[in-house]
């Protein structure tokens, strides 16, 4: 099979050298502060061949952490520190993207300034136990945000898009997956508002919608992403019928020629039956933009896939953690590096995160 993964794409306006994309993949490894670290930095670096990195999740606001030690995008000093970053990737001849993850309800108060709860669409809690400075403790119920609250939280994506042009970004990708923030509000299960956000698909669709916007503002919309996962289950998500919510938010955001739209697709993740259908298909046919298929992918379901016609890239991510060399491995045939220990993944030092050997090696 020819190997379509390395043909060159633009994704609006930022053109790759691949279609090999790095995922978003939370790692811990910032400083209390929430600033990006050193570490972070020759991280990304060790990674830059990717055709486009998209880093982990950044929250916009102090009430968008989520976790111990993420970076955060909402002060000058946290733009500065991602320069950095940026600084080590493009010296490399790569591209990298933010992506802006607010966790709304899946976060914990004393995670948050002042030790405020978490905020959501709907007080509903999720079930279950989230990692914090103490340890596990149950999810709180979150505070509903009010009607006239939201122009407020858009306005600080809209700050955080603006910190991140000056971090030296390529873009942006806002994170509308996996049950963080805008989707809580996409989801019929986790929002149950009567007001202009919440109820019909239209109402449900609207925040994503307008961040989008704010974010298209600052940066051009053809260097703006978005990530969705339909049919996601983890962090309590369920929604009535995803493919309905989908189709309706890929037709909304055709007019915006936006850079991209990443679907996630991790069946095993999925509640009950999970989804009926396959979202990367079922959107490509939907979307009229690029579209990044993520979840599970190898070097020749990557080829594959695009050979098909089913995607424009191909988003990788436990295989990047393991081999800062992907590209080059994809290249040669060569055999992957596994990743030791899971416990790696989400915080600690230099082993597991940047001690990954090359082929080079
Ligand atoms: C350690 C880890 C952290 C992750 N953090 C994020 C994140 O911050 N944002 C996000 O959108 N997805 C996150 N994901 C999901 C990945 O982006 C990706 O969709 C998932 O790993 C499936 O791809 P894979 O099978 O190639 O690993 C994370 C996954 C892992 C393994």
């Amino acid at each position: 099979m020819a190997n379509e993964l390395f043909t060159k794409v633009e994704l609006g306006e930022i053109g790759l050298r691949n279609r090999i994309v790095m995922a978003p993949m939370t790692r811990l490894r910032a400083t209390e502060d929430c600033l990006a670290s050193p570490m972070m930095a020759e991280y990304y670096r060790q990674r830059a061949s990717a055709g486009l990195l998209i880093t982990e999740g950044s929250h916009p606001s102090p009430m968008g952490r989520g976790y111990t030690y993420p970076p955060g995008i909402h002060t000058p000093e946290q733009a500065t520190a991602w320069r950095k970053v940026t600084d080590a990737v493009h010296q490399e001849g790569g591209h990298i993207v933010l992506q802006l993850m607010h966790a709304g309800r899946v976060t914990h108060s004393s995670l948050l300034p002042g030790h405020a709860l978490p905020v959501a669409p709907s007080a509903i809690a999720v079930a279950g136990a989230i990692h914090t400075f103490e340890g596990k403790v149950p999810f709180e119920v979150p505070r509903a945000l009010a009607t006239e609250e939201i122009p407020g939280v858009i306005a600080e994506y809209r700050h955080a898009a603006e910190l991140a042009v000056t971090a030296g970004f390529d873009g942006v990708e806002l994170h509308a997956a996996t049950g963080y923030l805008p989707h809580q509000f996409q989801a019929s299960d986790s929002n149950h508002r009567t007001d202009a956000y919440g109820g019909s698909l239209e109402n449900r669709s609207r925040f994503t919608i307008e961040i989008l916007h704010a974010l298209g503002e600052v940066w051009g919309a053809g260097r703006v992403g978005i990530k969705i996962a339909p049919g996601y289950t983890v962090n309590d998500m369920y929604d009535e019928d995803p493919a309905a919510t989908y189709v309706y938010l890929a037709r909304q955001l055709n007019p915006m020629g936006l850079a991209y739209l990443h679907v996630g697709y991790e069946s095993g993740y999925t509640r009950g039956t999970g989804p009926s259908f396959n979202p990367i298909d079922l959107l490509r046919k939907e979307y009229s933009g690029r579209l990044l298929a993520a979840g599970g992918f190898t070097k020749e379901t990557g080829n594959a896939i695009l050979a098909a016609g089913r995607a424009d890239g191909v988003v990788f991510g436990r295989s990047f953690i393991a081999n800062p060399d992907l590209v080059e491995r994809f290249r040669r045939d060569a055999p992957l590096n596994e990743p030791i220990d899971v416990s790696t993944f989400y915080g600690g030092g230099a082993h597991g995160y940047i001690d990954y050997p090359t082929l080079a090696d």
